[in-house]
């Protein structure tokens, strides 16, 4: 029996994208807020027994997308589907993994409990901050990467000895580069990050690249503030770079992150339909339907 997509509040254009692409039957949902701000659900067809695939991404305002997730988790499992499978791009709150300073809500962690209690089957996401937000799952949760996908995206920008530059030294920011530099055969360095737990503060290590004359692509999971993205575009310009390309999984682009990235001399920013927006130029689309069909939920 083949899945059935059911697209959430957030991602309705990526959920048609994946009906459409993999050929999967759409399911007919209804929802609203009330005066109060309250969200009202209702799936407009019998689910019962359907193995489903709810699409939503938990970008901005999070806290009012996970509410509709778990609203549409807890009302497809109360009537009974087969399997609520979850594809989530954007998991929100992957990035307080840990308690860094005392006392602090490990809040990936809530998300987990309440996501599994609610009854989800399984969960794909794309490009999580950090991997070991997954092991606090007990279901099946995979993570995807959309490196290669932005990496194809500007590489048919006719780009001059491209480097792909990670903004930050971690393993999982290191790995994206990677990815993205064997797609367009090029080569990848990373700068090193540091911020201040208690302020949020970020400073970039200024560190010498071979970036002189050349296209530089920054690939990073997220653009928030657009602080760290812009830190890395500044050295590279600074240091000779052609043109600096920014492209992020999640574009958030919070406040005026898309200026400040100007300023600091992007010549181009790119996310993926995890966000959508004027710069998600990529989708996901295809990462999930090949997942879905790889582990044979298809
Ligand atoms: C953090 O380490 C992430 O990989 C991103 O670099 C970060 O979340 C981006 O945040 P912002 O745009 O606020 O600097």
């Amino acid at each position: 029996m083949k899945v059935k997509i059911v697209g959430g509040p957030s991602s309705t254009k990526l959920a048609e994208l994946i009906s459409l692409q993999g050929n999967l039957p759409i399911v007919r949902v209804g929802y609203k807020r009330f005066p109060d701000g309250e969200f009202y659900f209702r799936f407009e067809e019998d689910i019962e027994g359907q193995d489903l695939l709810i699409v939503q991404s938990l970008y901005p305002p999070s806290d009012a997308h996970i509410l509709e997730l778990l609203m549409m988790i807890h009302g497809a499992k109360d009537l009974k589907a087969g399997s609520i499978g979850l594809f989530i791009p954007y998991l929100a709150y992957s990035r307080q993994d840990q308690r860094y300073l005392s006392g602090e809500t490990i809040s990936s962690a809530m998300l987990a409990d309440l996501i599994q209690a609610t009854g989800a089957s399984y969960l794909y996401t794309v490009d999580i901050h950090d991997k070991a937000v997954l092991h606090r799952y007990r279901i099946p949760a995979f993570n995807l990467t959309a490196s290669k996908e932005l990496a194809l995206y500007f590489e048919r920008k006719g780009l001059r000895d491209p480097i792909i530059i990670a903004p930050d030294d971690e393993e999982d920011a290191r790995e994206r580069a990677r990815v993205a530099a064997e797609t367009i055969k090029g080569e990848y360095d990373c700068l090193t990050k540091r911020r201040d737990r208690q302020t949020g503060e970020i400073r970039t290590l200024e560190k010498r690249l071979r970036v002189s004359g050349r296209d530089a692509i920054i690939i990073d999971d997220i653009i928030s503030t657009g602080g760290t993205a812009a830190n890395a575009v500044r050295i590279l310009k600074k240091q000779g770079a052609r043109r600096v390309f920014v492209g992020a999984t999640h574009a958030l682009l919070i406040g005026n992150a898309l200026e400040l990235l100007k300023e600091a001399g992007a010549d181009e920013v790119v996310g993926t339909d995890s966000v959508p927006g004027d710069v998600a130029k990529v989708t996901t689309a295809n990462l999930i339907l090949k997942a879905l069909e790889e582990h044979r939920w298809l």
